[in-house]
């Protein structure tokens, strides 16, 4: 291992070497450094102080890394903050190795210390990077990044613009509030954000053209936050959910809802007219806010060719017969509890799990690490019939491969990595088991998941 010393000075060295004769982040040679740091911002309301965070190189979010489909994506990621972490790749279907799970694909990176993340990018999308340890807290104070993957051939657009969501709560001196692991928080929705920001602002702006067409990358990074949107403006269609490319492009519903981990790429043409401001609408419990406002400027407002489908990503059939199946009962939480569950291979009711600040299990195993939910071979389908028996929402991601929700009349829905499940709902998933090693299963509400709401699925 890298003293703190010497990784500096490779650091500076390869950072130098790297930005010299290049534009952007794709590289196919030399690694980058993603380093993890305090920093500080003003995304409090005018009037607050600056907040201080933990971010990769010093921006909140961390940098857009962008890619080319089949490139390898290299990068030394640098620990600066005083506790272990670990980079997630949310929904590559990468190197197992390369995951990011602390005690299961790796062992975190000690503060100090560096990590050699080298895989390849096999699908096209949009996609994002985010911490993976103690992720209650360092997705909270600013660990998490948009990771996009290009087509080679690419759909024409005037702009491509990330939207990365978020919400962070704030005390009153403007400061990320503790406690990190609130009972409350952990046994109810998760750790819900005052302050709502996209791509690290409160009021983002970007300025337009009329007719503009847009592709427009929304990602969801709040710790627990679902988002409910609109647009304003804009005539839009869904290319894309979860980084996978829908097989014909839909037009936007009336309210998109992007659960907690979970992308939407839109393709949307300008059609608010010149000096008027088109927006992604926010809508919370008392009305419609801006998320992002887009001012519209002077342009041809010429009809747009229809919206073709994305270039799709290599295909992994699910073949539903004589697949292998599973049942995950989702159990616990405030209003329902848990009567007793299996934690760290011991039987304990609920009151001692409670203590232990543990409210939630999976087939009444409170965060299983040992053995796997399921076991498959590579190459099989995977069927897991998921219950709810909470009263809270999950937003269920499986990483390593993308499934598709198996609907009640037979057919699959689109690749997703992040499933949203309502209370009381019981939905069906099914992948191809086609990537070998052990993938996490979990909530992405990340209280719960701290709290016990994850297992895992072995494919050998
Ligand atoms: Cu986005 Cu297990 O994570
Ligand atoms: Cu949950």
């Amino acid at each position: 291992m890298l003293t703190r010393r010497r990784f500096l000075t490779r650091a500076t060295a390869a950072s130098a070497a790297v930005l010299a004769p290049r534009a952007g982040f794709a590289q196919d040679d030399a690694p980058r450094v993603l380093r993890a740091a305090a920093s500080r911002a003003q995304i409090a309301p005018p009037g607050y102080p600056e907040t201080a965070l933990w971010t990769f190189d010093g921006s909140l979010p961390g940098p857009e890394l962008r890619f080319m489909q089949g490139d390898r994506l290299r990068l030394d990621v640098v620990n600066d903050i005083p506790q272990p972490t670990s980079v997630h790749w949310h929904g590559i279907r990468i190197d197992n190795a390369m995951d990011g799970v602390p005690g299961l694909t790796q062992p975190p990176i000690a503060p100090g210390e560096t990590f050699a993340y080298d895989f390849a990018l096999p699908d096209a999308g949009t996609y994002w990077y985010h911490s993976h340890a103690q992720s209650v807290e360092q997705v909270e104070r600013g660990l998490y990044g948009p990771l996009i993957v290009e087509e080679p051939d690419a759909p024409e657009v005037d702009a491509d613009i990330v939207l990365l969501l978020d919400d962070i709560r704030l005390d009153q001196g403007g400061e990320v509030a503790e406690p990190f692991d609130s009972g409350f928080d952990r046994s109810h929705a998760g750790r819900i954000g005052n302050v709502v920001l996209t791509n690290g602002q409160t009021a983002f702006s970007r300025e337009v053209r009329q007719g503009d067409r847009l592709r427009l990358r929304l990602i969801n990074a709040a710790n627990a936050r679902i988002f409910e949107l609109g647009l304003q403006g804009l005539d839009a269609m869904v290319v894309a959910l979860d980084g996978m490319p829908l097989a014909a492009p839909e037009s936007a519903a009336e309210r998109l809802v992007l659960a907690p981990a979970q992308r939407i790429d839109l393709i949307a043409d300008v059609i608010a007219g010149n000096g008027e401001d088109a927006f992604v609408i926010h809508y919370d419990r008392d009305g419609g806010y801006a998320q992002a406002t887009f001012p519209v400027s002077a342009g041809t407002a010429a009809a747009r060719a229809p919206v073709s489908a994305l270039p799709p990503n290599p295909d992994f059939p699910i073949t539903l017969a004589g697949a292998r199946t599973a049942t995950l009962l989702m159990e616990g939480g405030a209003m329902r509890g848990l009567s007793g569950a299996m934690f760290n291979g011991e039987r304990r009711d609920g009151r001692s799990l409670a203590e232990a600040g543990m409210f939630w299990a999976l087939n009444g195993v409170v965060g299983r690490t040992v053995t796997p939910l399921i076991e498959a071979a590579l190459g099989e389908t995977v069927r897991i019939g998921m219950a709810n028996d909470t009263a809270f929402a999950h937003a269920m991601h499986l990483h390593g491969m993308h499934f598709s929700e198996v609907r009640a009349d037979g057919s699959l829905g689109p690749l997703r990595d992040t499933l949203l499940m309502a209370p009381g709902e019981t939905r069906e998933i099914a992948f191809a088991a086609h990537n070998p090693g052990d993938w996490l299963l979990h909530c992405h509400m990340l209280s719960h998941h701290a709290a016990g709401m994850g297992t895992f699925v072995r494919v050998t």
